[in-house]
């Protein structure tokens, strides 16, 4: 079940303008046409589509995935959306594909929880790439201990949306358990004063643990790099499929 942040329709008409500071999509825009040259991408986790969408703009063949039907319809109704095929669920939900770059772009990786979902999708972006191709995602770093940041005091804002008022938000840790981390994000509607909840819970793997999960999925061994957009914060991770043939440990 995705988190209500993502699948209430009233969350997900305004998860752009309460974050519409794109700039973390200009490294995978930029490793995807100019540094892999793709011409057919996955985007797992898709969301609202902002990055399918700038993809498809520029040419590029684009399935965008995600299990919140509310987020997807909010793509599905922006300009050139329709160049995109737009599929609700999980990896369990592709067809067969032969991509040049499976994408997970701004956190996606943390959101599965388990060992067993977190294998499963990558040895299904495994399958879903051409010999040769690469999956590119990001994923916090532990060691900055980003949730000590996520706080309402440091958080909370208020956006005037067009067509829908003001609307308040703010993040508010409630537990860490390990490298499990769980946070409310209320949503305030000024127009009529409906409070939307969301919980959500993210996990934290260490760089060590992505990299073995990544050989274990049959991945050639993971290209490391910082973040462009979020500098000694998070780690990108290429990592390509083989070539020869292999199967996954
Ligand atoms: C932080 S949002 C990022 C959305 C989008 N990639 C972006 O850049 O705006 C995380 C997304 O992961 C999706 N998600 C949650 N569980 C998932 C799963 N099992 N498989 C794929 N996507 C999932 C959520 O629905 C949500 O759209």
């Amino acid at each position: 079940m995705p988190d209500a942040i993502f699948d209430h329709p009233r969350l997900a008409e305004v998860y752009d303008p309460l974050d519409p500071d794109r700039s973390d999509l200009d490294e995978y825009e930029q490793i995807v046409t100019d540094e892999l040259g793709a011409g057919s991408v996955l985007d797992v986790g898709c969301g609202t589509g902002t990055f399918a969408v700038l993809l498809a703009a520029r040419g590029v063949e684009v399935v965008g995935l995600d299990p919140a039907a509310a987020s997807v319809a909010v793509a599905q109704a922006k300009p050139g959306a329709e160049r995109v095929t737009w599929l609700v669920g999980t990896v369990d939900a592709l067809p067969g594909l032969q991509v040049d770059a499976v994408t997970m772009t701004a956190n996606v990786a943390q959101v599965f929880l388990g060992d067993d979902e977190w294998q499963a999708t990558l040895a299904a972006a495994r399958r879903a790439l051409r010999p040769g191709g690469t999956l590119v995602f990001e994923a916090r770093r532990p060691e900055d201990r980003a949730w000590e940041r996520w706080t309402k005091e440091a958080s909370r804002q208020v956006v005037a949306v067009p067509g829908v008022g003001e609307v308040e938000d703010w993040v508010q840790v409630t537990a860490v358990d390990g490298e499990l981390v769980t946070f409310e994000s209320p949503t305030i509607f000024h127009a009529d004063g409906e409070r939307v909840d969301s919980t959500s819970t993210l996990r934290f793997r260490t760089r060590a643990a992505i990299e073995d999960s990544l050989r274990t999925a049959g991945f050639d061994p993971a290209e490391v790099r910082d973040l462009a957009y979020a500098p000694g914060r998070s780690w990108l991770y290429l990592a390509r499929r083989p070539t020869v043939a292999t199967t996954a440990r």
